[in-house]
């Protein structure tokens, strides 16, 4: 294991940094809040932190429309808190990256200010300008986030295009200058010693130069009703080719592995950093690219059965080994959320048995090979929470949902609103539940949070009752950390899928040098008495093993392996 850099071995931590911890006691997470809850994180035994963005923001896409990339927002303090910040993980032993938006700026930011003021400013060139066409945009293309793709600025008489919302006007990478700024806020913040980026929407940095008009032949309203809702008006391929026809020339256009070459450079000019990018592309992994990229594909599903897995596995791991990195070759990454995707409890569970299930996916996502992320709350089983009034929405694509209904597609408020509301990333982004207290302990009593808190805080979900109870997620979330961290085959050891018929459990190998380990994850309601040995096993299991982990009840001590019986939902992981 000691061949492997930091980044393979560690857990990953996302930390959304309005609603994580609020020191100062206005509502909002701050840099503050998160020193004080470093002892909690190293306790959680995760070893990075992926900070969402910490730069200064006019909020319109909750922080990922920066207006400086080489400061902090006020509301979270300064740059010297960010220092402690960091300071106080490093002491810790726990990494940090930040999130590197390369697509995009604010339109607040100094540089599109300049560029938009007039067509001969010396940013002229640095966002993507064009002339009217017959006396509208340039061509037909839309926003990712509503409404068309161009916005007029009469200053310019031109265009500006942007993928994301209007307020986040697309940088022109084909621009040497504007690689060289956004390269140097790189070195700034590894400088200080940041750990590396996650780079946000990487498939979108480029858009094809001669922009043509896209193909797509449905309304707007239809292609994003039924490809953001999951409405059934059209079936899915169609949609699936649709979406296709409509983006495909504003996204993962081939420039971006030239782009990511010179962006691992800068990356390589400092010791130990590392670069993984929100997209699944395994083809952005290689040595001169990104290290990784998250296997997205595995979220992609209502459930997440024993044969999704396998599938997802076997396609992710042979794709990944085929690609020319050298030993042990491109590195996988596992997630299950983020903030910008359901909660993982609610997501994946069934509504009848989520406690359960919440515990077998993190013993999925820790015992897959790969890197694991997990996202803030996830550890004491946060869940959505469904907002019953417009005015309560902060994000802004929930407000353009919400809208899309009700003008867009003539539905009813109150239709509305509920499809609004299960659908806005706003649900899944509430604050952080510390204690059964008011707002959970997150803000004072007397202060709004920026976004509700979720009121299951008073019925065992927050981190203060959790810490108390050994059978508590939280408790789980800490034995199985560690217990990957013990295990050498859990972080390097190859998978191998055995019994790959079954319906009701996934069971696998996770075999290195140094050891082998079996994990047998049941996600159904069903008991079993199985044989691992059995001839039928495509790979050698020995009669007996050691137990090393369950989620239920279990003796210590050797387990037969030729009759081992597997209660409803267990997790069960046995070293062989
Ligand atoms: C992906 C981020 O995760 C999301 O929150 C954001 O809205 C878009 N990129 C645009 O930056
Ligand atoms: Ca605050």
């Amino acid at each position: 294991m000691a061949d492997l850099k930091w980044w393979q071995k560690a857990v990953f931590y996302q930390i959304y940094p309005q609603s994580f911890a609020d020191a100062n006691g206005d509502g909002i997470g701050d840099l503050k809040g998160a020193i004080d809850k470093l002892d909690y994180l190293r306790d959680l035994g995760i070893d990075a932190i992926w900070m969402s963005p910490n730069y200064p923001s006019p909020m319109v896409d909750c922080g990922y429309d920066i207006s400086d990339y080489t400061a902090v927002a006020p509301e979270y303090g300064t740059l010297d808190d960010f220092k402690l910040f960091l300071d106080g993980a490093h002491q810790r032993g726990i990494r940090v990256i930040l999130d590197l938006v390369l697509n995009h700026t604010s339109d607040q930011h100094a540089w599109f200010q300049e560029s938009r003021s007039s067509r001969d400013n010396p940013k002229k060139d640095w966002y993507i300008w064009r002339d009217p066409v017959n006396g509208g945009p340039p061509n037909n293309w839309l926003s990712t986030f509503g409404g068309p793709a161009w916005e007029y600025e009469t200053k310019r008489g031109q265009y500006y295009y942007h993928f994301f919302f209007r307020e986040q006007p697309d940088l022109n990478w084909r621009n040497p200058a504007v690689r060289q700024a956004m390269f140097d806020a790189v070195r700034f913040w590894y400088h200080l010693g940041v750990d590396g980026f996650r780079i946000d929407a990487i498939g979108t940095v480029f858009e094809r130069e001669d922009m043509p008009d896209h193909t797509g032949t449905l309304t707007p309203e239809a292609l994003f009703y039924n490809g953001r809702f999951g409405k059934q008006e059209y079936p899915p391929e169609v949609i699936e080719k649709e979406w296709k026809a409509t983006f495909g020339y504003q996204v993962d256009q081939p420039e971006m592995i030239d782009l990511l070459r010179e962006l691992r450079k800068v990356n390589d000019e400092y010791a130990d950093r590392m670069l993984i990018g929100e997209s699944e592309k395994i083809e952005y992994c290689a040595d001169d690219m990104l290290h990784m990229v998250f296997n997205f594909n595995l979220m992609r599903t209502e459930r997440l059965t024993p044969k999704w897995v396998r599938q997802n596995q076997g396609e992710r791991l042979s794709g990944l080994s085929a690609l020319a990195c050298p030993e042990p070759g491109a590195w996988p990454c596992n997630t299950l959320g983020n903030h910008d995707s359901p909660r993982v409890k609610n997501r994946f569970g069934d509504g009848e048995h989520d406690e359960e299930l919440a515990r077998l996916h993190l013993a999925l996502i820790l015992t897959l090979k790969g890197t694991p992320f997990l996202y803030n709350g996830e550890e004491i089983g946060m869940t959505d929470l469904i907002l019953d009034d417009i005015r309560k929405f902060r994000d802004t694509l929930g407000v353009w949902y919400y809208q899309l209904c009700r003008s867009g597609i003539g539905l009813p408020e109150e239709a509305s609103l509920d499809i609004a509301a299960h659908n806005t990333r706003d649900k899944n982004r509430t604050p952080l539940q510390w204690k059964n207290a008011a707002h959970a302990g997150f803000c004072p009593d007397d202060v709004e949070p920026w976004l509700p808190v979720n009121p299951n805080y008073k019925v065992g979900i927050n981190v203060e009752q959790q810490e108390r109870v050994s059978s508590s997620l939280l408790s789980y979330y800490r034995k199985l950390i560690l217990l990957r961290k013990a295990n050498p085959a859990l972080i390097e050891g190859d998978y191998l899928p055995i019994h790959e018929e079954a319906i009701d459990y996934l069971a696998f190998l996770r075999k290195s040098a140094k050891q082998t380990c079996l994990v047998v994850l049941n996600m159904s309601g069903g008991s079993f008495l199985l044989d691992f040995t059995s001839p039928a096993t495509s790979q050698q299991v020995p009669k007996h093993g050691e137990l090393l982990f369950s989620s239920r009840e279990r003796p210590s001590g050797t387990i037969d392996l030729t009759q081992a019986a597997v209660a409803p939902f267990e997790v069960l992981i046995v070293k062989l």
